[in-house]
C-alpha cells in the first residue's frame, strides 16, 4: 500500500521503517526540513534500536522517502497515519494545535484528491478530540464529508521508546477505532500476521483506552515505589516482597479487580490500608498514593447517595447490602454507610439480603446485626418481590444471581440504580442507570 506519515518523530519513524519493511511504500512528511533530508539520506532523525538499518535498507530500495510537502504525500497515498506531537499545555491540557495544523494541511490537499483516502490517527488525543476537533477541521479544509469523502479512525500507539521496532512487531494488541468496519479492515490490515488480540471498536473508546493505559501504568509504577520506600525503611528487601507479590496472578497481576463499580468494603481492605498508612508513619514514609485510596473509596459512596437523592423519589428498596454477595458479613459494607446516609435523610427504606435475612434468624452475625445495626434490622423484608412491589427506587447492592430478574422484573415506573452491573444490561426494564457505565 502507498502510505503517508505525517510527524517524523519517535512514533513516526518507527511507524515508517516498521511498515516499509512489511512491504510498503512510504512517503514521511514532517515540517522539520533536517528530519526530510535525514531520512531521504538514509539516516536517522531518532535514536532508536534497529531504526538506523531499517532506514538505510528501504531508502536505499526506494520503499521510504520524505517531504515536506503535505499535498504530494496526499496526492501519492491511499492511506495516511498521523502521528505529530500533542504536548501538555501549561494548564495540564492537550495542546491540540499541531494535530489542527496538520487536519488543514491534509483537508487542503484532500480537495484535489479524487480517490478515497483513509486517514488514521496515532497521537494520543483526549476521547471526543477525533469527533470535535480532528474530524470537523479535516471537513471544513477539504469541503468533504467524513464517511463520504474521507474516512478517519484511531489507532493508539502502544510502543515503548528503546524496544519500539520489537514492540511494533510484538503488539500488546491491536485498536482501531473507526465507524465502519471497512475502514477498520483497511487499517487492520496494515498489521496482519502480528500477534496480540485485534479489537475493532469506537473512535471515543479507542482514544480512551490509551489513556487508561499510561495511567494504569503510572499507577502501577507509583505503587510499586511507595511500597519500595515503605519496605527500605521498614529494613525488607522490596524487590523480594513484590517478587513473592507477583507471584500471584490470581488477584494481584490478573484482572481481578479492575471492572468499575461501588465502593469496597469488608473486614479486610479499608482495615488493613488504614493500618499500612499508620505503619508509613511509624517509618516517616509519606505514602500520598496509599493514603489518598480512602477518600477516593468514601468519594464513590457520596456519589452514590446524591445519585440516589437527584431521581426525587421517597421510597427506596436495596437489593443486597453485604459488602459481596454469598456472604452475611456486614464489617465495613459501603452499603451499609448509605443506607444510613438515606436513613438520616428521611427515605422510606425496605432493605432486602437473603444472607443477611437468614443470619439475622440464626447466623453467627445474629447478635452484630440485632445490637450494633438494629435500625438496619428493622427495615429488612424477606423477599425480593416485596421490594418490586413498591419502591420507586431499587438499588442492586451486590452480585447475588437472584437480582439479575431486576432487570426484566421491575416496571416502566420503577429506577434501577445498578452498583455492580448484574448482568446484560442493555435490555433492562424500567428506567435503567449503572453507576459508572
Ligand atoms: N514517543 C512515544 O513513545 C509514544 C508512544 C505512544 C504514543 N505517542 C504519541 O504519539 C504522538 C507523537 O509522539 P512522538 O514522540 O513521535 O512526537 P515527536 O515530538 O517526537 O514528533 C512529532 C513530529 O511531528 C512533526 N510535526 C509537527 N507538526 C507537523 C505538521 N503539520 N506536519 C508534519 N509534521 C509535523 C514535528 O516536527 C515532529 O517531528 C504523540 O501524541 C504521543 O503522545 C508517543
Amino acid at each position: 500500500m502507498n502510505i503517508s506519515i505525517f510527524g517524523l518523530g519517535y512514533v513516526g519513524v518507527v511507524t515508517a521503517g516498521c511498515l516499509a519493511s512489511r512491504g510498503h511504500s512510504i512517503i514521511g512528511v514532517d515540517v522539520n526540513e533536517t528530519k526530510v533530508r535525514m531520512m531521504n539520506d538514509g539516516l536517522s532523525p531518532i535514536i532508536e534500536k534497529e531504526i538506523p538499518e531499517l532506514l538505510e535498507e528501504y531508502t536505499k530500495k526506494g520503499n521510504i522517502r520524505a517531504t515536506v510537502d503535505t499535498r504530494d504525500a496526499i496526492l501519492n497515498s491511499e492511506l495516511s497515519i498521523i502521528c505529530v506531537g500533542t504536548p501538555s499545555r501549561p494548564n495540564g491540557c492537550l495542546d491540540t494545535s499541531f494535530l489542527e495544523n496538520v487536519c488543514f494541511q491534509i483537508g487542503q490537499s484532500l480537495k484535489e484528491r479524487a480517490e478515497r483516502h483513509v486517514l488514521v490517527f496515532r497521537s494520543t488525543m483526549i476521547p471526543g478530540t477525533m469527533r470535535d476537533v480532528i474530524i470537523p477541521a479535516i471537513e471544513d479544509a477539504s469541503g468533504k464529508k467524513h464517511n463520504e469523502g474521507f474516512f478517519a479512525a484511531f489507532n493508539p500507539e502502544f510502543l515503548r521508546e528503546s524496544t519500539a521496532v520489537y514492540d511494533f512487531n510484538n503488539p500488546p494488541k491491536t485498536v482501531v477505532g473507526a465507524d465502519s468496519q471497512e475502514t477498520a479492515q483497511k487499517v487492520m490490515s496494515l498489521y496482519e500476521g502480528l500477534p496480540g488480540a485485534k479489537i475493532i471498536t469506537k473512535i471515543e473508546v479507542a482514544e480512551m483506552v490509551k489513556y487508561v493505559d499510561n495511567n494504569f501504568h503510572a499507577l502501577k509504577i507509583t505503587f510499586a515505589n511507595e511500597i519500595g520506600m515503605l519496605c527500605k525503611n521498614a529494613g525488607m528487601d522490596s524487590h523480594e516482597v513484590m517478587d513473592i507479590f507477583m507471584q500471584d496472578r490470581k488477584l494481584n497481576i490478573s484482572t481481578a479487580y479492575l471492572k468499575p463499580g461501588f465502593a469496597f468494603g469488608g473486614s479486610c481492605l479499608p482495615k488493613d490500608l488504614r493500618a499500612i498508612s499508620c505503619f508509613a508513619r511509624m517509618h516517616d514514609v509519606d505514602t500520598p498514593l496509599l493514603s489518598s485510596i480512602m477518600n477516593s473509596n468514601w468519594m464513590q459512596i457520596t456519589n452514590a447517595v446524591r445519585k440516589i437523592i437527584s431521581y426525587g423519589k421517597r421510597k427506596i428498596g436495596v437489593a443486597g447490602f453485604s459488602f459481596k454477595e454469598g456472604t452475611d458479613d456486614l464489617r465495613e459494607s459501603p452499603l451499609v454507610e448509605l443506607i444510613e446516609m438515606l436513613i438520616g435523610k428521611g427515605y422510606d427504606l425496605k432493605l432486602y439480603d437473603r444472607n443477611v435475612y437468614l443470619a439475622r434468624l440464626m447466623g453467627a452475625n445474629k447478635e452484630y446485626i440485632n445490637e450494633k445495626i438494629p435500625h438496619i434490622s428493622t427495615l429488612m423484608v424477606d423477599s425480593l418481590d416485596d421490594l418490586l412491589s413498591d419502591r420507586e427506587v431499587i438499588i442492586i447492592g451486590n452480585k447475588d444471581p437472584e437480582f439479575s430478574r431486576i432487570l426484566t422484573d421491575a416496571r416502566e415506573d420503577q429506577q434501577i440504580f445498578d452498583l455492580v452491573r448484574i448482568g446484560d444490561v442493555s435490555d433492562a426494564a424500567g428506567n435503567y442507570e449503572g453507576v459508572s457505565w
